[in-house]
């Protein structure tokens, strides 16, 4: 199979550097521009990128020249042959950047919140709503969009999402959710080290609104050409710990009836997937039994980065609940790996 070209907006950054390390190899795609701000463009890779991964950076990304993001997408030809822009923008450039790309014919593959909660744009976990492509097609009707756009969720709520699935056939009431974010969340030049050494933060701006939204819309079903989304509630607090990579959650969920912990532990331990593209782990969802376990120095990297490891089952104090613990790494799975794992579904059925 002739490898399929990809750039990335905001190349440079946290999710950035993920999407460079992670594409190195890839069976299916290849790195065909790297694009960031001005302030970085024209330069290579290897001078602008801040590398903070403890891999190598490829040779072949050091030595290209990054582009500015207001090249994307804006009728040049130069970047013609690319097919996918994945894009690790702050949120208040991505929605003129990535319209323009999507109107210029490119799919984008975002990380970025603007889209994800439009009616038309799949948010998508393909284990849980690959039918959720369904919207392709309503969005390029509805907008006359040349190219489309698909969604991966927020860091945490992919951690929270994932593993709520299994517990679905039990019928979930509410959901309660406490985070233990990493800093590499926050993107490069997030959190000060003054701030968070020694330190807990207790805000992560628009991150608990995330959380509380994004699961309903994953776990939706399709009607017609919308997603009517999960009906049960959630309520989450959000706190940056001092961690590099990996989002730790403490979960609570109601049931509409009693449910034990076994049957809780057999639905994690059953959880299958029909997908099967390079970067689906083998078990996108990991049962840890020892009892201080899921720990992010630990399991981050279980499944290449791209698995939830989830344990601590147990009875909750209020009726028809059980608590656990859910880990997962934010700019693999929570990001970069996500948007990866995505556009391979999106070749395998046929939309690029
Ligand atoms: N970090 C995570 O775990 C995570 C997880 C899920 C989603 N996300 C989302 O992914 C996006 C990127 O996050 P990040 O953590 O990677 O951020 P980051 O480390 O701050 O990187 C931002 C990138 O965008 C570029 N950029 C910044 N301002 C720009 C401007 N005005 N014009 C053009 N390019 C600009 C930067 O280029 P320069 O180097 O040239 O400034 C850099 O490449 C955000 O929307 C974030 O919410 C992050």
């Amino acid at each position: 199979m002739k490898k399929i070209k990809v750039g990335v907006l905001g190349a440079t950054g946290s999710v950035g550097q993920r999407f460079v390390q992670l594409l190195d190899g890839h069976p299916w795609f290849e790195l065909g521009a790297l694009f960031a701000s001005e302030r970085s463009a024209n330069n290579k890779y290897k001078d602008e990128a801040k590398w903070f991964l403890p891999y190598e950076m490829p040779e072949e990304a050091a030595e290209m020249v990054v582009k500015s993001v207001n090249d994307a997408g804006a009728g040049t030809t130069e970047n013609e042959d690319i097919a996918v822009m994945f894009s690790a923008l702050p949120g208040s450039i991505a929605s003129e950047v990535e319209k323009r790309c999507v109107q210029a014919g490119y799919c984008v593959a975002s990380n970025v919140s603007v889209y994800r909660m439009e009616p038309d744009v799949p948010l998508l976990i393909p284990e849980i709503n690959a039918d959720h492509l369904a919207l392709v097609d309503v969005q390029k009707e509805k907008r006359g969009w040349e190219g489309f756009i698909i969604t991966n969720p927020n860091c945490s709520a992919i951690v929270l999402t994932l593993s709520l699935k299994p517990l679905m056939e039990y019928g979930i009431k509410e959901v309660r959710v406490s985070t233990m974010q990493a800093v590499s969340g926050a993107g490069y030049a997030g959190v000060p080290s003054m701030a968070i050494m020694e330190n807990v933060i207790p805000f992560i701006g628009n991150e608990e609104d995330k959380m509380e939204s994004e699961p309903q819309k994953i776990l939706g079903t399709v009607e017609g050409s919308r997603i009517k989304n999960a009906a049960f509630t959630i309520c989450a607090s959000c706190h940056r710990v001092p961690v590099m990579d990996g989002h730790t959650e403490a979960v609570w969920v109601k049931f509409e009836e009693s449910v034990s912990e076994e049957e809780v532990k057999k639905a994690f331990k059953d959880f299958t997937t029909d997908i099967k593209t390079p970067f689906e782990p083998e078990k996108p969802i990991i049962l840890r039994e020892e009892r201080d376990r899921p720990q992010p120095k630990l399991d981050r990297d279980a499944g290449r980065g791209m698995s939830v490891s989830v344990g601590r089952i147990r009875r909750g104090r209020v009726e028809n609940e059980v608590k656990y613990i859910a880990e997962g790494h934010n700019t693999i799975r929570g990001a970069a790996g996500a948007s990866i794992l995505n556009a391979e579904v999106l070749v395998e059925r046929g939309y690029i």
